[in-house]
């Protein structure tokens, strides 16, 4: 191999690294589709030709950007998902219970492991070769560390196993041992310490330079396998014979496992590790249960964003006893005071404390904590530490009892009891303001680097703020006036502020603070709606058929939306941002009649006392039963008079009655109507078929969308039941081409493969 090679080679290599950076990770293509495709392929021809210049570093290896810059977003091929929790032994034996309900099979297997505290990743093989790794990120999608996890001795590069794809997911740790060490070093060094071993992971994990990476000592241990499974052997289609057939692939399942049909042995196996907890040789916060067969785990399916047929039995936590120095009051974004402790620094497992909640106002009558008590307290997982008592004989002579306030702290107006919460009204207090701006700008919600702290109080102070909107007027004078910050940083506050105007409902939704309305909530709901009209315009009883919405947060929803305040400033956002909305919203909605009448029971829990009474009484299980039977669909049920209904309803020409006055109650008819509109059909054909516009298509995308990136219309495309592939086959089903459209069209004409516009997408998505 001569030098003029290695430098091409070198210099192609380079080329698509960059040109995968500004595809993956800026969203701005530098290159046509046609003159990447040239020097890939050019690239292939080389490192085919000459192996000994193949390594697995090259972009001809990997997807996405190069991971050692800022991590590019990487899509699961299978959701990730989380675990519900049990905190006592009659949670797991319920859970056991219903398991064994579902399946009808009395004697059930399930496995039993433990549960690490580390990071989920995500392993992508094919071919049996490690292609792509990424973080759980939001289930969806992560970032991938691909080079990051090279690193790792642990994860294997290259399987025996050549099916294909593959995906195994587990979990990265540290030990402790390798912990305490690091922090030594890093102590030695002048550096910043690590919480935790599961700090200290994901700080390594995390790191740009995967030179850093590879010198923490980091363990993956699998738990679990994403697509694929099905392509391992027959006896392998349990969990705990996977496991046992990952390590023939070379990995390493944390052991001791329990396999086991019978309740109390799973019991006691959980016993058996809390008492050994501190000897393994990683941190554990509990022991987690899966259903045994992989095809029942299948059936059993999933709840929102856990699977069903698994449950993480928890460790109850630690327990320290330290001094109360101070009691604050905290303002949150939906005006409730929460107390929170001040206390002499103590550490609670492994993390150190120095302050925690004390729930609500009352409490702390309640359970009497006073300045300069000694306090017991608790910290569980990632959840906040709470004081759970105070230690009567270790009082402090003249330690009196706290004195709650009338009047907020921060703007004085008088207090208002809600409940056991306590609240203040102002919508302007400043306090409040703010808490509610920092969630604005959180992470998880508008996600606007650089605003936070200090500048967001100056923000304030200088009257440049007073609802989210305003941040979105911000202007570069401004943001210098304040004298805390360079040009420089005030250019990448901007363009912070820049970004997060193309969002996501469900981010938008979460963003707003509105009360009950976490994460999990704004997710459902945007997905639900679609867009934020509906939503907007949902008559309450909608909110009985979304699963986790309960009449509070339903409560607490139409609140915030009948508020003018809350109008105009979702009205100042319209202007201002731009999120994708997807009418209907892209799933299918079509279920059998008893899902109606499941919800219709929960309907007195949501709507107000005049739609109450036009609700119908004694229409039970039985009198439902009856109506499914006779009744193909809600359209036929709908309209049908007393006279059908009362034969259906074998002669209960009462209740008959008051069904057919609740299907001509303005109020429900436009309920129906809005749940037509949302692609609600009812009907006892049970073959529910999908019947999303592009249910089991495939979908090429080339070329820039017009207001789109890739991961955005990987997204539309995928709610839309398609799936999105990279190259183009005789399989492909079309070929979504944007401006610049290269080689990948030309190939779509010549296999005939049908080409869509983006026009024409969306125009198919209206269907
Ligand atoms: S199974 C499909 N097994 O716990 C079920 N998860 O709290 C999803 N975790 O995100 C994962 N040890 O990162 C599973 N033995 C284990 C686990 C485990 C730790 C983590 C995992 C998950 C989180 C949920």
């Amino acid at each position: 191999m001569n030098k003029a090679i290695v430098t091409r080679i070198k210099i192609l290599r380079q080329q698509i690294t960059l040109a995968n950076r500004d595809y993956y990770q800026d969203d701005a293509p530098t290159l046509s589709d046609a003159e990447y495709d040239a020097l890939l392929q050019e690239l292939q021809t080389l490192e085919a030709q000459y192996p000994q210049a193949r390594t697995e570093a090259s972009p001809s290896q990997t997807v996405g950007a190069a991971p050692s810059k800022q991590f590019a977003p990487l899509q699961h091929w299978s959701p990730m998902r989380s675990l519900a929790n049990a905190f006592s032994e009659q949670e797991v034996l319920d859970f056991i219970q219903r398991m064994k309900k579902l399946t009808s099979d009395d004697q059930i297997a399930f496995s039993g492991e433990l549960k690490l505290d580390g990071l989920a990743v995500n392993l992508f093989y094919r071919q049996g070769k490690l292609i792509a790794a990424a973080t759980r990120g939001d289930g969806e999608s992560g970032e991938n560390i691909l080079a990051n996890i090279r690193t790792l001795a642990t994860v294997p590069q290259q399987i025996t196993h050549r099916a294909d794809p593959l995906e195994v997911r587990g979990e990265v740790v540290m030990t402790y041992a390798d912990f305490n060490a690091l922090n030594e070093k890093q102590q030695a060094n002048g550096k910043k310490l690590f919480a935790n071993p599961r700090n200290a992971a994901a700080g390594s994990l995390r790191q740009l330079d995967s030179a850093i990476t590879a010198q923490r000592p980091l363990q993956f241990y699998p738990h679990g396998i994403g697509v694929g499974a099905e392509s391992l052997a027959t006896k392998a289609l349990s969990h705990s014979a996977a496991m046992e057939w990952l390590s023939t692939q070379g990995f390493t399942p944390a052991a001791p496992r329990c396999r086991s049909t019978d309740a109390q042995q799973l019991l006691a196996y959980y016993a058996q590790m809390q008492t050994h907890r501190s000897d393994l040789a990683f941190s554990i916060d509990g022991i987690v249960y899966k259903v045994d067969d992989i095809a029942l785990q299948k059936k059993i399916g999933n709840v929102a964003r856990a699977p069903r047929f698994a449950i993480a039995y928890k460790f109850s936590a630690e327990i320290v006893t330290t001094v109360v120095e101070a009691i604050d009051l905290q303002i949150g974004r939906t005006g409730v005071l929460t107390p929170v402790a001040r206390l002499k620094p103590a550490t609670v497992g492994g993390v150190v404390v120095a302050n925690a909640t004390l729930h609500n106002i009352e409490l702390i009558a309640e359970k009497d904590v006073r300045v300069g008590d000694y306090v017991e307290i608790r910290r569980a997982g990632d959840v906040i530490p709470e004081v759970l008592r105070s230690i009567r004989d270790k009082r402090p002579a003249g330690a009196t009892p706290w004195q709650p306030p009338t009047q907020c702290p921060s703007c004085q107006s008088q207090l208002r009891r809600d409940g056991r919460a306590t609240r203040c009204d102002n919508r302007h207090c400043p306090q409040r303001l703010y808490t509610q701006m920092q969630h604005f700008v959180s992470r998880n919600a508008m996600d606007i680097d650089g605003i936070g702290g200090i500048l967001l109080e100056k923000l304030f102070a200088a009257g440049y703020l007073h609802t989210a909107a305003d941040l979105y007027q911000l202007n570069k004078e401004q943001l210098l006036s304040l004298t805390l910050i360079a040009e420089v940083s005030a250019d990448n506050i901007l363009g912070a502020i820049d970004a997060s105007r193309q969002t996501t409902l469900a981010r938008l939704l979460f963003a707003l603070g509105i009360a009950q309305v976490g994460e999990n909530a704004a997710a459902q709901l945007a997905q639900f709606f679609g867009t934020l009209d509906n939503l907007m315009q949902a008559p309450a009883a909608v909110y009985a058929f979304i699963r986790d919405i309960g009449s509070e947060t339903a409560a607490s929803l139409m609140h915030f939306f009948a508020d003018p305040d809350n109008q105009q400033l979702i009205i100042a956002l319209q202007q201002e941002l731009k999120w994708q909305e997807t009418f209907p919203p892209a799933h299918s909605r079509h279920y059998p009649l008893a899902h109606f009448f499941s919800a219709l029971a929960l309907f007195k829990n949501y709507v107000a006392e005049r739609e109450k009474a036009a609700l119908p009484q004694g229409l039970g299980k039985r009198a439902s039963a009856q109506l499914i039977a006779a009744f193909a669909s809600l359209n036929e049920l709908q309209q049908a008079d007393c006279e059908q209904l009362t034969t259906a309803l074998s002669g209960n020409r009462t209740l008959a009655e008051q069904v057919h006055r609740f299907f001509n109650t303005a109020y429900y008819r436009d309920l129906l109507l809005f749940l037509q509109q949302l692609g609600f059909i009812w009907n006892n054909d049970t073959t529910a078929e999908d019947t999303r516009a592009l249910a089991g298509k495939t979908v090429v995308i080339t070329g820039t969308l017009a207001g789109l990136t890739r991961t955005e219309a990987k997204k539309i495309i995928t709610a839309a039941g398609g799936t999105v592939t990279g190259s183009i086959s005789s399989n492909t089903d079309y070929l979504l081409a944007g401006e610049n459209a290269g080689s990948k069209l030309q190939k779509a004409n010549a296999l005939g493969v049908a080409v869509l516009s983006q026009q024409e997408l969306e125009a198919l998505l209206r269907t």
